[in-house]
Formats: C-alpha cells, structure tokens, sequence
C-alpha cells in the first residue's frame, strides 16, 4: 500500500538549543515544508524522562516553539504543537509498548548513555522513550523523518514496530479494509553536512545540551560576543587546514568546524576546502565567525521577540495541537478497530 509523503519530527524542550539542533534538524525542517506537508512537535512527554523543573518548563517549551518559527517553520503552512495537548501520542505508545519487545529496548544506545550507571534509578520513561517516539511519528502515518545522526537507532526501532504491527495484525488490518500494511515504514532523513556536530571542546563528543561546559556548544541564543568567544576558543589541531576532503580524517575537530561552515554555507567540506584549504586555522575561525554570527544573530534576536509575547507562542500551539488532535484521533480509531477494542 502506498502511504501519502508526510513529514514528522521532533525537538526536546529540555533547554540549550544549539547549533547542532539547529544543523541537524530545524534548518533541514525548514527546507522540507515548501515540499511536503509536515508536522513539527516539541516534544514535552519525552523531556520528562528526566527530571524537569515545573516552572522551568513551560519556557522551555515555548523556546522550542520560538526557535522553530525564527528559523523560519510557517506555523499555517505546517501543524506545530507541543505533545502533551495530543493524548493520542501517549495512547498509541501504550499498544507500541505491547508491541515491541524488552530485547529490542535493551540495544538502545540512548538510553544506555543517559541512564548511566545508575541504570536502576532510571525512570521507566527515559527506558520506554523510543516506543513514545514510534507513536510520534506512527499516530500521523508519517512516511519521512528528519533528524540527526544520533536518532538513527530510534528510527531503526521505529521501523521495526510499524513492521510487527502490520504482521501481528495483518488479519484485522485487512478484515477492517485497511488493505495489507496499516503502518507506514518511516524512513529517517538523515543529510547534508553536520547530521552529527561535535563539541567545540571535544571532537569525540557530540554537542549537547546537557554539556556542562557552555563552551561546548553555540546556543542558539548566543549574542555576536559569545559566539565569537567560542570558536576562537574552539579546539584544533597545530596543522593549517588540508586542501581536501581526505585531509580531514583523523582530524576530529577540524572535521567538525570545516562540517559547520559547509552546513551554514549551504556547500560541501570539498567547496569549504576549495576556500580554505591550506589556510591557518586563526584565518579560518574568523570566517566561521563572521558566517555563523550573520547566519545566526537574526535567529537568536527573532526568538527574543517572540518570547516576549508568550500569549502568542501558546495560541500557534493551541492551534497546532488541535489540528493534530483530528488527524491523531482518525489513526487511534482505526487502531482501536483493528486491535479489537469496542467504542
Ligand atoms: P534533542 O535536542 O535531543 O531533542 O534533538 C533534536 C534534534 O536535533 C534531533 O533530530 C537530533 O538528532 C538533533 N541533534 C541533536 N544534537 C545534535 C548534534 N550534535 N548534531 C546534529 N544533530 C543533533
Ligand atoms: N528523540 C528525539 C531526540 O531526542 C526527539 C523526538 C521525539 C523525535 N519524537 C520524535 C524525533 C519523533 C523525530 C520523530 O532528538
């Protein structure tokens, strides 16, 4: 069965939105919405796998929420929301979470990075996160979603519940007329330059927002000064840049900082190179500057607006949420019909 190209994904309100956020995934967001329908979603029911501070949160959802109309998401043109005001998400994971299986939830890279060592005092959510996070995507029918690197084993797991889905109940799915497959197979939209952005500090480590030290990541907030601040000081290595792609391997952080004037520029690491290659580090960090802070700077003082009128970020989500809610509830109807629950 052919199932209609919708795009679905989501963001964590869980504070620090930073430049990998915004590589990674609300940049390529932004680029999709003039092509597909779409559904962008802050996702609040997956920030409380861990702990998150009530008067916090309401902030931090609508940062999110700004975040993603500064970088340019048309709120009319696509459904925006936060997840807690569609009970549909977290009622599809219940069936997701008959669904899947303990030994798939086991290999989850995610979840064996978070909980630690500590792993008994994790708390069942932060253990469940990809089972919610199929039902995101699956309670829409979405057939594509755009995320970075890191969700790639989320979206295999995905994958593999829409599958066992439609094998459990290919009986019902076709008693109910829904032909042979109920579920889309979402396909992960993982491209471009900087699908995995680095630590300014570290090469090694991903930029996250939970890095206790700031200056490993470029808030999307960051004025001029401290975007500055922070690729001056970011790590390299003594060498001038190479003059080609191959030059970087086994050169982490040099990678890492050529990766994000390609994704900023809209070019290549080879386009990059062409520019720069041969060229001091000291030359090249200036440039980068210069870039991230025109590129940057307009998103950082547009989000800083809108949160000023808080009313109005909570009516788009208002507005969002209730047209997911329709779409929402048409797929939970339809599972219920075919999970053989009466209503
Ligand atoms: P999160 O902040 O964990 O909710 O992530 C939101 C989106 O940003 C997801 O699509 C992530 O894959 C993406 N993302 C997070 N950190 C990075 C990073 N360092 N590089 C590229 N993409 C990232
Ligand atoms: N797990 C994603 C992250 O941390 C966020 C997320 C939740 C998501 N549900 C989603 C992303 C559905 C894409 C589709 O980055």
């Amino acid at each position: 069965m052919k199932f209609k190209e919708l795009i679905f994904s989501g963001v964590q309100p869980t504070g620090n939105l930073h430049l990998g956020n915004y590589l990674g995934a609300i940049k390529r967001f932004v680029e999709l919405q003039d092509r597909f329908d779409c559904i962008y979603c802050v996702v609040d029911l997956h920030a409380i796998t861990v702990w998150q501070e009530p008067s916090e949160l309401p902030h931090a959802i609508r940062e999110v929420t700004a975040a993603f109309l500064a970088c340019g998401i048309d709120p009319r043109k696509n459904t925006v929301f936060n997840q807690s005001q569609v009970a549909e998400h977290a009622e599809l994971a219940w069936i997701f979470n008959c669904v899947a299986r303990l030994g798939w939830l086991n290999r989850m890279t995610q979840f064996k990075e978070k909980a630690g060592k500590d792993r008994e005092n994790a708390s069942i959510g932060l253990y469940a996160y990809p089972t919610l996070m199929a039902a995101d995507i699956l309670v829409y029918r979405a057939t594509h979603v755009p995320v970075g690197e890191d969700q790639k084993q989320h979206l295999e797991l995905s994958r593999d519940i829409a599958q066992k889905f439609n094998n459990d109940f290919s009986q019902s799915i076709r008693d109910k007329g829904f032909g042979d497959a109920f579920f889309p197979l979402p396909e992960p939209l993982i491209t471009g330059e900087a699908t995995r952005v680095m630590s300014l500090r570290d090469g090694s480590k991903k930029m996250s927002k939970s890095d206790a030290s700031d200056f490993s990541r470029i808030n999307l907030t960051d004025d001029a000064d401290a975007i500055a601040q922070k690729i001056r000081r970011a790590k390299t290595d003594p060498e001038p840049l190479p003059s080609d792609e191959k030059g970087l391997a086994s050169r982490p952080e040099a990678d890492n900082l050529v990766g994000i004037y390609a994704a900023l520029a809209d070019t290549d690491r080879a386009g990059v190179l062409k520019q720069f290659g041969n060229a001091q580090f000291s030359t090249f960090k200036a440039a980068l500057t210069d870039l991230a802070v025109a590129k940057l700077g307009p998103i950082g003082a547009e989000m800083k607006r809108l949160l000023h009128d808080p009313a109005a970020i909570d009516a788009v989500l208002a507005d969002g949420a209730e047209r997911a809610r329709k779409l929402a509830g048409q797929t939970m109807n339809a599972v219920k019909d075919v999970v053989g629950f009466v209503r």
